[in-house]
């Protein structure tokens, strides 16, 4: 595989990363994940504004971004991606600096790696119906910021693995938030339902457009949380993501929530999405 590092097109085995990379010490980085559908990356604009935002919080030039789809564009030809779905990945982290110390002075250079994946069976499966559990949320406090810093989200999917499950729903304080790399709507009669966006979830951008197909359909939405407990009084269920488009869930498993199949607000909504992708 060809990557993307710091300015380079290398093979991954010769693709170096310091141990001294604040990346790897300190989880002091942010990144994105980018779809490309074989004709066009989705959402490029808003992906790299959000990745402009988390670089403004950790205090990285975002001007760095004004060559990141130049560099997917490449990675997918050196890949032989183009015209084939795939997924691209961006990681910034603030740079390499020696001694290990949490402060940082303002002029290390922030380390830029990306590659580009083509999109699995594996990865579009769970779109006919998906399982999930529910988790307490235990991560920090800014989950709007797309931080490389996931070990809640590894520990909270492994513990879904386990029982053979793909996703794991963060709850705090009895309020549903959103997947570990999802976010979650709920439907009841006939209204969509999804966590407000606060500090405490992801501004996903399948989301917003989820939110916009609804508003042009006349699905009313509102961005309000779900309580677990009213969970069960709720007709069907999906999630969003980038690689994961919409996806039905047909089983909440810590509170045998079952449907049996997708059901018709989230097939419409769903329908709508592709039809998006598709013609793009
Ligand atoms: C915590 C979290 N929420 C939601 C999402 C979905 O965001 P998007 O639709 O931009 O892929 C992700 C994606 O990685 C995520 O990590």
């Amino acid at each position: 595989m060809i990557v993307y590092f710091n300015g380079k097109y290398l093979n991954e085995k010769d693709c170096r990363i310091s141990p001294f990379d604040r990346g790897f010490l300190f989880s002091d980085g942010v990144y994105e994940v980018i779809k490309y559908t074989g004709k066009k990356l989705i959402c490029f604009d808003e992906h790299m504004q959000r990745l402009k935002t988390g670089l403004n919080f950790l205090g990285i030039n975002p001007e760095l971004i004004n060559s990141f789809r130049d560099i997917c564009t490449k990675l997918l030809k050196s890949n032989n991606l183009s015209g084939k779905q795939s997924v691209i990945y961006i990681q910034i982290t603030r740079g390499t600096a020696n001694p290990r110390t949490h402060f940082y002075k303002n002029n290390i250079s922030p380390t830029i790696y990306a590659n580009a994946v083509p999109l699995s069976p594996n990865d579009v499966e769970p779109q006919k119906g998906m399982s999930v559990i529910l988790e307490k949320d235990f991560r920090w406090s800014r989950c709007n910021i797309k931080t490389i810093s996931l070990l809640p989200a590894v520990l909270a999917r492994q513990k879904a693995f386990g029982q053979n499950i793909s996703e794991a729903i963060w709850v705090r304080n009895g309020l549903i938030e959103e997947g570990t790399h999802t976010n979650f709507f709920g439907i009841k009669r006939g209204i969509v339902y999804t966590a407000p966006l606060t500090n405490y979830i992801l501004p996903g951008i399948t989301r917003r457009a989820v939110i916009e197909i609804c508003k042009n359909y006349d699905i009313p939405v509102k961005e309000k949380y779900i309580r677990e407990s009213e969970l069960k009084h709720f007709d069907e269920f999906f999630l969003t993501s980038t690689t994961l488009d919409v996806t039905p869930v047909i089983r909440i498993n810590s509170l045998n929530i079952k449907r049996k199949k997708a059901g018709p607000v989230t097939e419409k909504i769903q329908k709508e999405y592709f039809d998006i992708l598709n013609s793009q």
